[in-house]
């Protein structure tokens, strides 16, 4: 008998080795390697990938594009604003969608309720791997959902999920979570990333060939990705993420990969005791209520998505009593943090290099954009002299090595949106500067260097 083949996947990046090693040759991280089974390929599937498949019938030919029959994607709004504009527009028929996200952040209850207002529109079946189904319905109710179009199914076993869509035929089946569905081809622990990726592609498989739109719950880990499969979001056709701090009740849902949409796209919401709610208009929920100026606080108008908004970055600079002074930041990425306080030592002549410096923007969201370099460094200056930056101040920009204050994207609209709430002054690289220095009754400083932008602070 011919033994069964193996091989051995990286359970952090889910890269496959012919061998086992005490290293991901991939990803460097340790003991992460774990067997698995291959299966072998399906005949079919393996003529075409053969060198000869021209031969079989029906294998697939080279097509110019314009021979291509196109069919319009179908989309579905579901009845949440926020969640369609994160889509891009509305659900695809036939798309997998990874929804990330910490525990108890609310993925559960926004699938549900999307479930709810989708209604009969498109027949769904929820899939729970985690919650009876007593507890699915309570929490419908609780949410004040009609009952009557949603259906639900506690089971873990793919195959036997996959039996009872295929009877059920639902237009959208949300598996709520992913890490607790496990095949029986497979020996491993359900939420071992062979299992997750198998059970994942067959689920990819079943919403290709129905036009089952699928909804895939991931967990995250510590590190940040969603648990151990990184496998999964090269599967999937978009990857939202949850983001949001837990003491906050405002949530945001973020594209970090659609192939339907824009990435980057925000949908904001709020949790509230009927669920989440839609924040339509979020443009100053970030920003946290002082009594007056404060040391260390500065407001940067960022632009995530298609809507400018209002945020506030918090630093503490503080002596530190290690060799190693600490830099963390919350928020914005750490290299960034670093490099931005030796750009303000060699260009601002500020030194910091025997302080902890601690960042962390507000409400718990995420800023990718490089505009928030300005306002972090202007928080940071702030905190170690201890002294406010003048009242309803905002700034954005991005900075460079050499010192110089780059453009960004779209400064006029962040600049009305500044004016909008009241904000008198911003600081901001020139070229995204008008020329009259004015944009209603925000007054505008372009500056080019960092050591203008300091002086701006005054
Ligand atoms: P949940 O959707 O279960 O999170 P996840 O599936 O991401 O783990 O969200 C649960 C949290 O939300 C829980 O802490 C309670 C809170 N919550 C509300 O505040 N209001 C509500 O109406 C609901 C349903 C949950
Ligand atoms: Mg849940």
């Amino acid at each position: 008998m011919a033994k069964a083949k193996t091989a051995y996947v990286c359970t952090d990046c889910g890269a496959e080795h012919a061998k086992w090693q005490g290293s991901c040759a991939e990803c460097g991280a340790w003991n992460t390697l774990s067997e698995i089974v291959l299966q072998p390929a399906a005949k079919s599937a393996g003529a075409a990938r053969g060198g000869y498949a021209g031969k079989a019938a029906g294998a697939p030919k080279v097509t110019p594009l314009t021979e291509v029959a196109m069919t319009a994607e179908v989309r579905t709004l579901t009845g949440i604003g926020e969640l369609d504009r994160v889509l891009g527009g509305g659900l695809v028929d036939g798309s997998v969608v990874l929804v990330g996200g910490d525990p108890g952040i609310g993925k559960s209850t926004l699938l549900l309720q999307m479930l709810g207002t989708l209604g009969a529109q498109l027949p769904s079946v929820y899939v729970t791997g985690e919650e009876s189904l007593a507890q699915v319905a309570a929490r419908a109710q609780r949410l004040g959902l009609p009952l009557a179009p949603l259906q639900a199914l506690a089971e873990t076993c793919i195959e036997r999920i996959l039996d009872q869509a295929a009877s059920a035929r639902p237009r959208v089946l949300v598996i709520d979570s992913i890490q607790t569905i496990w095949t029986e081809l497979l020996t491993a622990a359900p939420g071992s990333v062979s299992q997750v990726r198998e059970s994942a592609a067959r689920l990819t498989r079943f919403a290709k060939e129905t036009g089952t739109s699928v909804f895939l719950v991931g967990h995250v880990t510590k590190e940040g990705g969603i648990a151990g499969p990184r496998v999964l979001e090269h599967m999937v056709d978009a990857v939202l993420y949850f983001e949001g701090e837990s003491g906050s009740r405002f949530r945001v849902l973020r594209a970090f990969k659609n192939r339907f949409g824009a990435v980057n796209e925000l949908g904001v919401f709020a949790m509230g005791d009927k669920g989440l709610r839609e924040v339509p208009n979020p443009s100053a929920i970030f920003l946290s209520a002082h009594a007056g100026p404060t040391p260390g606080s500065a407001v940067m108008v960022t632009r995530e998505g298609t809507r400018p908004l209002l945020v506030e970055v918090q630093a503490l600079v503080d002596q530190s009593s290690l060799g190693n002074p600490r830099r963390v930041a919350l928020g914005l990425e750490q290299n960034r943090l670093a490099m931005l306080l030796a750009v303000l030592h060699r260009h601002g002549g500020v030194a910091a290099y025997d302080q902890d410096v601690f960042i962390n923007v507000v409400g718990g969201i995420r800023v990718q954009e490089t505009a928030a370099d300005l306002p972090a460094l202007l928080a940071v200056l702030s905190s170690l002299r201890d002294r406010p930056l003048p009242e309803k101040t905002v700034a954005f920009g991005e900075v460079g090595l050499s010192g110089e204050i780059r453009p960004v994207p779209n400064g006029e609209e962040r600049l009305k949106e500044a004016a909008h709430h009241g904000f008198r002054r911003a600081i901001v690289p020139r070229a995204n500067a008008p020329k009259s220095g004015r944009v209603g009754d925000l007054e505008v400083v372009g500056v080019e260097r960092l050591g203008q932008a300091i002086d701006a602070c005054r």
